[in-house]
């Protein structure tokens, strides 16, 4: 007989997968005030949540350059190919998410003007603005997605409530 590992995520929906995850992020985190260790947590939790996500990572604010003036994110914890480490607001997925400060959902990264192609098997990408309790902009979450239109409403809104409950609240 054949043995079959099943993910403890199979046969869940979208929203239970998100509700589980979000259980198992704070129950980690309980206590854990550091801003990097809760990036890094995130990240090995929801890199493995869905099949077609193969880069899963946080772009940070960079707080030197931001008192120059100059607004920069800078590649934080991910999991994935290697990502460009720097990105300047307003420039590609990430940028656009950092500049409006709202969650940018891209059915077909091909067809978003300046994005900014880390790994050509991305074909959609989510990039989820991340502010802190003061409601500071403090990084992007950005997850890139081999398949055509992986992301919807449902991961907006899964994303968005795991971010703000991680870094918003407290
Ligand atoms: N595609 C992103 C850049 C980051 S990589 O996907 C890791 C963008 O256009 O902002």
């Amino acid at each position: 007989m054949v043995d079959v590992a099943l993910s403890p995520l199979a046969g869940l929906s979208k929203a239970e997968i998100y509700q589980e995850i979000t259980r198992d992020i704070l129950a980690v985190l309980d206590g854990e005030p550091d801003r990097v260790a809760r990036m890094a947590t995130c990240v090995s939790l929801l890199s493995g949540a869905f099949d077609s996500w193969f880069w899963t990572g946080f772009y940070m604010v960079d707080p030197v350059k931001q008192s120059a003036g100059i607004d920069e994110l800078v590649v934080g914890p991910y999991n994935g190919t290697l990502g460009c480490l720097r990105i300047a607001f307003g420039r590609g997925v990430c940028g656009a998410a950092a500049a409006t400060r709202q969650t940018q959902i891209v059915a077909d990264v091909h067809a978003f003007p300046g994005h900014i192609a880390c790994d050509s098997r991305s074909n959609s990408e989510i990039v989820v603005p991340v502010f802190d309790p003061r409601g500071n902009l403090i990084a992007v979450f950005d997850v890139d997605s081999e398949a055509f239109g992986a992301f919807d409403e449902e991961d907006r809104d899964g994303l968005e409530a795991i971010m703000k409950s991680v870094f918003a609240t407290g």
